[in-house]
């Protein structure tokens, strides 16, 4: 029985592919990727190509990040997989960071599973989880929560002590405002794992940057 594959690529660094991820991707007869600009680039096929047949078909998906294109576009790209999937092909779906943290995956799932497929989901590493690495700064410890946040939700913040902000992009200065309020150490890092990496702390730069590939780990006492 055809399987889609939901495989998390990791941030962007090719060696952060998991071994099973790179496996599933080498015995897909068809890959999907989405890009969130009509014919841009798919980063998560960028990362993961290397693993990719060269008989394998390849299908770089434009999934809007919201208007009412989203969910025409997303019901085009459930019928190309299920077609492959009704032709006996097993197909990977490719998602940046981990399937199941803000992905476009999850939107295809609620399709595919009405349908009656089988999915098997693959996890990889989060964009947080491979920023935190990169600049050595404590995610969560000891009993305290770890609250992971859009930047459009940062006013909803009351008293953690650990924060991840993400889709920080046309937000940069209300987060930072709250932030500072609140008396939070923060660490902006952008493209983490990619060409670009960047990792800043003060304020204007990280207005000047503002790049949509970031997020921020905060913490205070
Ligand atoms: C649609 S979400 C995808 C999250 C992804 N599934 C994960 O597990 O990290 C996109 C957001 O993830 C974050 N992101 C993804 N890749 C990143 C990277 N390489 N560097 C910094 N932030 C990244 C940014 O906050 C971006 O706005």
């Amino acid at each position: 029985m055809p399987v889609l594959y939901g495989v998390g690529v990791g941030p962007g660094d090719k060696e952060l592919i998991t071994v099973k991820g790179s496996k599933i991707i080498e015995k897909c007869d068809v890959i999907v990727a989405p890009t969130a600009t009509e014919g841009g680039e798919s980063i998560a096929f960028e990362t993961a190509k290397d693993y990719v047949r060269d008989d394998a078909e390849v299908a770089i998906l434009h999934f809007p990040m919201g208007g009412k294109d989203r969910t025409i576009k997303s019901k085009e790209a459930y019928d190309f997989i299920e077609k492959r999937l009704s032709e006996g092909k097993n197909v990977a779906f490719l998602t940046i960071g981990d399937p199941y943290v803000y992905s476009t995956y999850i939107h295809m799932l609620s399709h595919v599973k009405e349908h009656g497929f089988e999915v098997k989901t693959v996890p990889g590493i989060t964009s947080f989880c491979a920023g935190a690495s990169l600049v050595d700064k404590t995610l969560v410890i000891g009993n305290e929560k770890l609250v992971i946040l859009p930047a459009a939700k940062i006013n909803e913040i009351t008293d953690e002590k650990f924060i991840v902000v993400m889709k920080l992009y046309k937000h940069e200065e209300e987060v930072l405002n709250i932030l500072e309020e609140k008396g939070f150490n923060y660490t902006y890092i952008s493209r983490v794992g990619r060409e670009g990496e960047t990792v800043l702390t003060d304020r204007e730069s990280i207005l000047k940057l503002r790049d949509y590939m970031s997020l921020i780990i905060a913490s205070r006492e």
